[in-house]
């Protein structure tokens, strides 16, 4: 019996014979936020990548509120709960911004409930997507594509929010907005939240617990309450 959104025992993952994830354990309870921190190449996006089935693991267990998905496809995940803001965005650059929100919801068609219009809830946490609903994908801001990739993650209602680095290549007024949002999307949908960042100022204010990752390994674990950010930095630079 877990009452844990999201925990990982013992997580590793590889290309090939390439080790690049290590026996990665950690957990997030619904509505908490964790950061996960490490600088470029150390694993991150590949341990994001095979918590949401996009990557095998090469050993461990992923579990979803108390259930083993480490076998689970995929799709099976996002139905799970599982949403998912991939590094760079992803978002369709030809389609308009309700194309990109409604292809969201083609992960839950199939079941009762599942498909249909896009949640208000979406267009409240992000009134920019409201307003730009017509506007092709590619014609909006590094910020306001970032907001439509969350946004997109939200449409399905997910118990996990997964985010790879949102704050990668976007202005600082949007930068808090995001942050705002993601405390909104924590307190008011309960949703639990895990974050990959580089960006030190940025998961103090979004998370309360942090994980440093060095070279595939969680080195460093802590409350983000109880240490200052500096107290990281040097296990992020090279
Ligand atoms: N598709 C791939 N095939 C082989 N090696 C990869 C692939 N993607 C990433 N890697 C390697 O795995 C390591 C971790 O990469 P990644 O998970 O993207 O790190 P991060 O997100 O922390 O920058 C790096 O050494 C990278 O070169
Ligand atoms: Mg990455």
């Amino acid at each position: 019996m877990s009452s844990n959104a999201i925990a990982l025992e013992g997580v590793s993952a590889a290309y090939g014979q390439s080790r690049v994830v290590h026996s990665i354990s950690l957990a997030v309870a619904p509505g908490d936020a964790a950061t996960i921190l490490g600088r470029n190449g150390v694993g991150k996006t590949t341990l994001l990548r095979t918590i949401v089935g996009l990557h095998p693991a090469a050993s461990g267990r992923i579990v979803l509120d108390g259930d083993d998905v480490t076998e689970a496809r995929a799709f099976t995940r996002a139905r799970r709960g599982v949403g998912y803001v991939p590094q760079g965005r992803g978002v369709f650059q030809h389609l308009t911004v309700e194309e990109n929100l409604e292809l969201g919801l083609a992960a839950l068609r199939g079941r009762p409930g599942g498909g249909g219009t896009v949640p208000g809830h979406v267009f409240e946490i992000f009134p920019v997507l409201d307003r730009l609903r017509g506007r092709k994908a590619g014609l909006l801001s590094g910020g306001e594509a970032q907001q439509l990739s969350i946004g997109r993650a939200l449409v399905t209602r997910p118990r996990l929010l997964i985010l790879d680095e949102p704050t990668e290549g976007i202005q600082p007024s949007v930068v808090q907005q995001i942050a705002d949002a993601l405390a909104v999307i924590r307190r008011e949908l309960k949703v639990a939240v895990l974050l990959v960042e580089q960006y030190l100022a940025f998961a103090w204010s979004v998370g309360e617990r942090f994980y440093v990752m060095r070279g595939g390994r969680i080195v460093m674990q802590g409350e983000t309450a109880a240490q200052a950010p500096e107290s990281v930095a040097h296990l992020l630079n090279i």
